[in-house]
């Protein structure tokens, strides 16, 4: 056994990374809003589910956060109470006024915050291939650190302030985000004159953006797609994408546009779609 840790948060993150530990051997204490989600996972993996996540850290020395936003973050840390001598690694996307608000709680409950968002989705996640960011202090990052490289492959270490890691998530996630939304964009701009989208993606794959291409093309075009990352999880990251780059006195450009259009799939009850399902609900709403 290599040892016990706790992840809070069993979605579709959460599940990936529990699975990708206990197969490396790692005895997983599993937590989540909705208990039965996380029992369900607890057997599937020979693990322990608990009912409160003050509970499920009470066992182990380090636990892992991966829930949807600032609030629940926040509240869940909240939850905790003291936490003395816990490493505390929070790999979901939040912004930085919010990491460093659950570092400096923890901090004063007796734990050790290491802030490492993710990039890559959960079958990355369930394979050890993710890229982490991640910033905190050397006392907490280093205990942090074999949790995180257990399931990303890449590290990269952006310094000891907290909110430094996050703001580079969401630096990712804009261009990320911006690059599927032009896609569709121009998909459709082409389907109005008529011109075979195909040709477009070819085009594109013999330029520099053949990685966007290779990346979204089929997942855009396809009629049905698996969810791995949801549309209004989309839509949260463009709200702290453009609230980030306020509070810092940086310029939203494209975020406030783009969250406008994620927000409209959410509210049109297509938030637990994928977010590449973007021309599909479009398709639809034209159509309506
Ligand atoms: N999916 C991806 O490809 C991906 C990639 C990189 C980063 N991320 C980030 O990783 C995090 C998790 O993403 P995910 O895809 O795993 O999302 P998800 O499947 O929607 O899971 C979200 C988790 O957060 C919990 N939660 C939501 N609100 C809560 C609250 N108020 N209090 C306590 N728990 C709450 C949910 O509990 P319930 O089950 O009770 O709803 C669930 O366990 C997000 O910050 C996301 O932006 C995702």
């Amino acid at each position: 056994m290599k040892g016990r840790v706790a992840v809070l948060g069993t979605g579709f993150m959460g599940s990936a990374a529990a699975r990708r530990l206990a197969s490396l051997g790692f005895e997983v204490y599993l937590w989540n809003r909705t208990f039965e989600r996380a029992v369900k996972l607890a057997n599937e993996l020979g693990g322990r589910a608990f009912r409160t996540a003050a509970e499920t850290v009470s066992h182990v020395e380090a636990a892992l956060l991966f829930l949807s936003d600032d609030d629940a973050v926040l509240s869940v840390i909240a939850s905790l109470g003291r936490v003395d001598g816990l490493v505390i690694v929070n790999l979901s996307t939040v912004t930085p006024r919010a990491s460093v608000a659950a570092a400096r709680h923890l901090e004063s409950f007796g734990g050790c915050y290491v802030e490492a968002p993710l990039i890559g989705g959960p079958r990355v996640v369930e394979r050890g291939e993710a890229i982490a960011i991640v910033a905190g202090p050397e006392k907490c990052v280093e205990p942090g650190e074999k949790y995180v490289k257990a399931i990303a492959s890449r590290i990269f270490r952006v310094g000891v302030n907290y909110g430094s890691a996050a703001a580079l998530k969401l630096a990712f996630n804009n261009m990320l985000l911006a690059s599927l939304v032009s896609l569709v964009e121009s998909i459709m701009l082409l389907k109005a004159y008529g011109v075979d989208p195909n040709v477009f993606r070819d085009v594109l794959k013999s330029t520099f953006l053949a990685g966007i291409a290779d990346r979204f093309y089929e997942r855009v075009t396809q009629d049905r797609v698996d969810t791995t990352f949801r549309a209004k999880l989309a839509a949260k990251d463009s709200r702290y994408i453009s609230q980030a780059a306020k509070e810092a006195g940086s310029l939203p450009l494209l975020s406030q546009k783009i969250e406008e259009i994620y927000n409209l799939m959410d509210y049109s009850g297509w938030g637990d779609e994928d977010y590449t399902s973007l021309l599909r609900f479009l398709r639809r709403l034209k159509a309506h």
